[in-house]
């Protein structure tokens, strides 16, 4: 009798709260979409009625900081500040080691699932506008993992050219890291990349030919180092990129103090002007296969591996030589070195003087938690570059807030608006 009463009694309470569960999920579940950590890694699904708890209210995923308030630090918060260099002088450094990283991926899915990596498109307008990736890298595995997180989507594609004289831990966690993704790959063939030779030009066309073969709709290609990280959200990337509407994001400067780089290697065909640009490049698809594919390119390529630094050159020279009315290439109404480029945000300091609260390496500015309320009011895509163990709080704010604005977008709490971009001479000016 009385175990029949307790029976009834458990099945009731069981119903109250399992019921109360229910609504109390359905009555929160006014966000538009649902976070679910599934054991593929967190797949956020639109309208999904199940949510993960753990993933709901850790509102910061993946990364969290803990310590200090990056908010403070990106508003500039000066006492924030000293604490927080107070802080990192006696801070240990806690990374993945490259053994470790062979070690977490020889079960794939917890290594997703553990590295927090997004592995639903999170918006149809990302998934229909699929970008391609290059990241060049010899060293520091755990801070290119942190960047490929953070702008992995299983949309997108990602070729890693990693340095044949990296040292084996490095080739070998790469390797095991982009085997835990099919649309994450290493190059076939690793080049030995020398700054100034051509070699930096094969690593990024090796991966281009492979980006082109291996994915047949991605519409725009970046490339990267490992040690840049973006500053625009996969969804900003491809609101942008859609505005731009084919525009490549290719720097080049046709000032006469750079022909010292070419004056020895003769007349370039096809009466090609060169010019000198940067190393940072946002091409469309159309213009990448023009330069992996027609044999114009594939001349000039040859012509370029007679001058100086040939990669600053090479894609330069072909987006701002507008007769071969490639799609995207920068028609030359208004001097290429006068208009704006968005692609990269670097502090070359002997150009800028100061400005750089971080330290200077080789006059690129390595940024430091002082930059961070500037970096959040740029309109670039990405930002070169940080050295994730100095002053790691830098590092660390900056996936904090990639990641707060990826999941404030995608619920519609934060707009993003294009309208810089859509006024822009590269993309006004450019070949349709
Ligand atoms: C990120 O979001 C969390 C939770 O909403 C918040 O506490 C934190 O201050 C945000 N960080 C930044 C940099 O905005
Ligand atoms: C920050 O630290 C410096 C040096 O320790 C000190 O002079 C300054 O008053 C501090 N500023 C704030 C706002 O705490
Ligand atoms: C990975 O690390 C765990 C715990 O440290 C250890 O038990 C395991 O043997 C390692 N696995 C491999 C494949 O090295
Ligand atoms: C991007 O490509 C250009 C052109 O080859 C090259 O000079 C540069 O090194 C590449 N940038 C990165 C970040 O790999
Ligand atoms: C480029 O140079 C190589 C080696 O000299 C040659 O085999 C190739 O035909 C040249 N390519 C073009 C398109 O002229
Ligand atoms: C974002 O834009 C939409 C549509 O224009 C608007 O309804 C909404 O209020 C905006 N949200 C914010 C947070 O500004
Ligand atoms: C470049 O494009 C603009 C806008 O389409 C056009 O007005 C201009 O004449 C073009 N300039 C050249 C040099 O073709």
């Amino acid at each position: 009798m009385n175990l029949r009463r307790i029976f009834f009694v458990l099945i009731g309470t069981s119903i109250i709260v399992f019921g109360g569960l229910y609504i109390y999920l359905f009555l929160t579940s006014s966000l538009k979409f649902k976070f679910i950590q599934g054991t593929t890694g967190i797949q956020i699904r639109k309208s999904s009625p199940y949510a993960n708890m753990n993933t709901l209210l850790d509102r910061k995923m993946p990364s969290t900081v803990s310590l200090i308030s990056c908010r403070k630090l990106f508003d500039g918060d000066p006492v924030e500040m000293n604490t927080t260099y107070k802080l990192m002088e006696n801070l240990a450094h806690n990374d993945i080691k490259d053994m470790k990283y062979i070690n977490l991926t020889q079960s794939c899915s917890s290594f997703r699932t553990m590295r927090r990596y997004i592995t639903n498109p999170l918006d149809d307008v990302e998934e229909s506008f699929p970008l391609a990736f290059s990241i060049v890298m010899y060293k520091d595995v755990y801070q290119a993992e942190r960047l490929l997180r953070a702008i992995y989507r299983p949309q997108n594609i990602y070729c890693i050219h990693v340095d044949q004289n990296a040292v084996r831990g490095v080739k070998e966690a790469m390797k095991c890291i982009a085997s835990c993704f099919e649309n994450v790959f290493i190059t076939s063939k690793l080049h030995s990349v020398r700054w100034g030779t051509i070699s930096v030009l094969d690593a990024e066309l090796s991966c281009m030919t492979e980006l082109l073969q291996m994915h047949k709709s991605w519409k725009y290609f970046i490339n990267l180092t490992g040690q840049e990280f973006p500053l625009r959200t996969n969804y900003e990337l491809v609101k942008i990129l859609s505005v731009y509407d084919g525009a490549n994001d290719i720097f080049g400067s046709t000032d006469r103090k750079w022909h010292t780089r070419w004056k020895d290697a003769g007349k370039p065909p096809y009466n090609i002007r060169p010019l000198k640009g940067s190393v940072h490049i946002v091409a469309n698809r159309d213009f990448v296969d023009f330069l992996i594919n027609n044999r114009i390119a594939q001349e000039f390529y040859n012509w370029t591996k007679k001058t100086k630094v040939p990669d600053e050159t090479f894609f330069p020279s072909l987006n701002h030589n507008p007769q071969f009315g490639v799609k995207g290439q920068y028609n030359g109404s208004r001097p290429p070195q006068e208009i704006r480029y968005f692609s990269r945000f670097k502090m070359w300091t002997h150009r800028t003087g100061t400005g750089c609260h971080g330290k200077i390496v080789r006059g690129i500015c390595i940024l430091g938690i002082g930059d961070l309320p500037f970096l959040r009011t740029s309109y670039n895509f990405f930002v070169n570059k940080f050295h994730w163990k100095y002053q790691s709080f830098a590092l660390d704010c900056m996936e904090e807030l990639y990641f707060n604005t990826t999941i404030n977008e995608y619920e519609g709490i934060e707009n993003f608006t294009t309208s810089v971009y859509e006024n822009a001479d590269i993309v006004k000016y450019a070949v349709k």
